[in-house]
């Protein structure tokens, strides 16, 4: 089983889109036994909140229904239980780091973009809460290219 938590600031754009996305993929495999998926926020601002409306709207152009609730990010039960944490910016990559309290958690930290194959040119994907559609659809093409390249990787280890 791999456990995999994907991390935004407000988990309410990105983390729960690369959630919703995972999910689908995993499901489609038909390989749910063997995956945890889950999103988390480092800013609990939007706690207890649905996936912001825009976000849902954009993913369900693309057959991806996204129902996660917001939640913190929890470090010493996060670190402890998930295998993968993927942050989503520089910003969420340095407060990871900065929350992790030995090597053996800094090692699970991955940085999502890590995984692209075709938006190589990208190392982050970009906070889309005061951006337009634009942002949005660039939101959800960065990460459904990065979670196959995800999910292959840990398929193949
Ligand atoms: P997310 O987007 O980190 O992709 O969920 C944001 C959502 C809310 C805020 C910032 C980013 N906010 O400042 O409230």
């Amino acid at each position: 089983m791999k456990k995999i938590l994907f991390v935004c600031l407000g988990n309410i754009c990105r983390s729960p889109g690369a959630e919703g996305i995972m999910k689908d993929l995993v499901r489609k495999n038909k390989r749910e036994a063997d995956f945890h998926i889950d999103s988390a926020g480092l800013y609990g601002g939007h706690v207890g909140a649905l996936p912001d409306a825009r976000m849902r709207k954009h993913a369900a152009l693309r057959g991806y229904t996204l129902d996660s609730r917001a939640r913190v990010f929890y470090p010493s039960a996060d670190f402890l239980e998930f295998d993968m944490i993927v942050g989503m910016d520089d910003q969420n990559i340095r407060q990871l780091c900065q929350l992790a309290e030995n090597d053996e958690e800094r090692s699970k930290i991955y940085r999502i973009t890590d995984f692209c194959r075709k938006y190589t040119q990208y190392n982050m994907v970009p906070d889309p809460y005061y951006d337009g559609a634009d942002g949005f659809e660039l939101v959800l093409d960065l990460l459904e290219d990065a979670i196959v390249g995800l999910y292959e990787y840990c398929s193949n280890k």
